[in-house]
This record gives C-alpha cells, sequence and structure tokens, in this order.
C-alpha cells in the first residue's frame, strides 16, 4: 500500500502533508504530481518531502517541473530543488521578490508553458492586488486544481472561535470558496470574471485543492459554487 501518494485521476497523484500553522489557523496541506505525455513529472504545490514520499514519487517518473501556484505555497520548494537539481523551478506572480534565496528557472504566466501546454492548461486569477493565483487544468484527468482560491475544510475541523471566523470566511464545507479577506480584494472584477470563464470553459470533472476536501466527482458544480462571489455582480 502507498504511504503517500493516492491516485485522484489518470496520470494524478496526490500527497497529504502535515498540519502548517497559518496566522495560528490549523492548515492541512496537499499537492499533486501529474505524470506528462513525455514520462516526465509535474510537482505542483509541494509538500514537506519526506523519504518515503521521495521514493513513490521517483517511481512515477523523473521529477521535471517544480510549480507553486501562488507566492504563499513555498515553504519546500528549496527542499525539493536540493533533491531534484535538474529539476526547473516555477515562480508564481510575486514569488520571486519573496523568496530571493531561491533560484528560479522560469515564471508561471497566462499560459500554459510549452513544457507542459499538451497536458496542462492554466489561467492567471488576475483582479485581486493581494495575490494572483495560477490555476491550472489537467486534461486526462479533467481536474481544475486551485491552492488557496477554493479551501473546504470539514465543519469540524476548526473549534471555538476558529470555527466561527473560518466559517464567516467561507471557507467550511458546504460552502467552499476563498477567505472573504481575500475575495474583497479582487477590486477589478472585469479581470478576475474574464479569467473565471477560462476556468469555467474548461471540461471539469473534478477538483483538486490544497486545504480541505477537495471534489472527486462533479467538480464542474463544485468549482461553480466556489465562485459564486465572483460571477455575481
Ligand atoms: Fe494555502
Amino acid at each position: 500500500m502507498s504511504a503517500s501518494l493516492r491516485e485522484f485521476g489518470p496520470q494524478i497523484w496526490v500527497a497529504e502533508g502535515p498540519v502548517v500553522s497559518f496566522f495560528r489557523f490549523a492548515y492541512p496541506t496537499r499537492m499533486a504530481v501529474i505524470r506528462l505525455s513525455d514520462g516526465g513529472l509535474f510537482a505542483w504545490s509541494p509538500i514537506a518531502l519526506s523519504p518515503p514520499l521521495k521514493a513513490e514519487v521517483d517511481a512515477l517518473g523523473p521529477v521535471r517541473f517544480l510549480v507553486s501556484p501562488n507566492k504563499l505555497h513555498n515553504l519546500y520548494l528549496g527542499d525539493w530543488k536540493a533533491a531534484y537539481p535538474n529539476a526547473q523551478l516555477f515562480a508564481a506572480p510575486g514569488l520571486r521578490r519573496r523568496r530571493k534565496d531561491l533560484g528560479f528557472d522560469g515564471d508561471l504566466g497566462d499560459a500554459p508553458d510549452s513544457a507542459w501546454a499538451a497536458d496542462i492548461d492554466q489561467v492567471l486569477l488576475r483582479g485581486s492586488w493581494a495575490m494572483t493565483e495560477v490555476v491550472f487544468f489537467h486534461h486526462a484527468s479533467g481536474a481544475a486544481i486551485f491552492a488557496d482560491l477554493i479551501q473546504n475544510f470539514p465543519r469540524n475541523w476548526f473549534k471555538g472561535w476558529r470555527a466561527a471566523l473560518a466559517r464567516y470566511a467561507g471557507i467550511v464545507a458546504p460552502h467552499p470558496g476563498a477567505p472573504r479577506d481575500w475575495r474583497s480584494s479582487f477590486l477589478d472584477r472585469r479581470a478576475a470574471r474574464a479569467a473565471l470563464a477560462r476556468i469555467l470553459a474548461w471540461p471539469i470533472e473534478r477538483a483538486l485543492i490544497a486545504h480541505g476536501d477537495p471534489a472527486a466527482t462533479d467538480g464542474g458544480a463544485f468549482v461553480r459554487g466556489a465562485f459564486a462571489w465572483l460571477a455575481r455582480p
């Protein structure tokens, strides 16, 4: 039995990482590994790299790309780059400035890099002054992939005042979404809605997220619901 990696769909696996503290909230973490058509691996939002996880990743193929979906998801990029010096490290918008210690090989833009465009599409969800996340879509699995834009904590994950605050923030099942304060930073609604339209045009079958329960089925409805805050005028 696999200790770390779990199949999420065709040619895509997830691994659950340790819980990290974010403004003293306990955040479970999750990464994805996609095997591209040429056999190389695309590692999305890498979590802590334990020896068992590394062994399972290595069994899937050679790690070619290390990708941070937004500037906050950067804690383990250095460890992965050290373990996989031949992999190319790609920065989300704003990350280079935040992590000057990391040697990046490329930047994530509003279109997929030619190295993975055959397998994965991507969109910058623009319009926020606070943070721009890169949203990915993996064609083979129909998986749309979100880091912090959709959070879906189980109802009993947080306790006490944190539970109340998380519900107010809009990140608790059955009402997943981006945290309310981040939503309010999307002042350029026109840009954000244009990006969302591109996302919703994907044939989404499942939705993979970093924090909380992903949607293994009915991904399109899940994503649409999670972005109701943005779709409405
Ligand atoms: Fe996050």
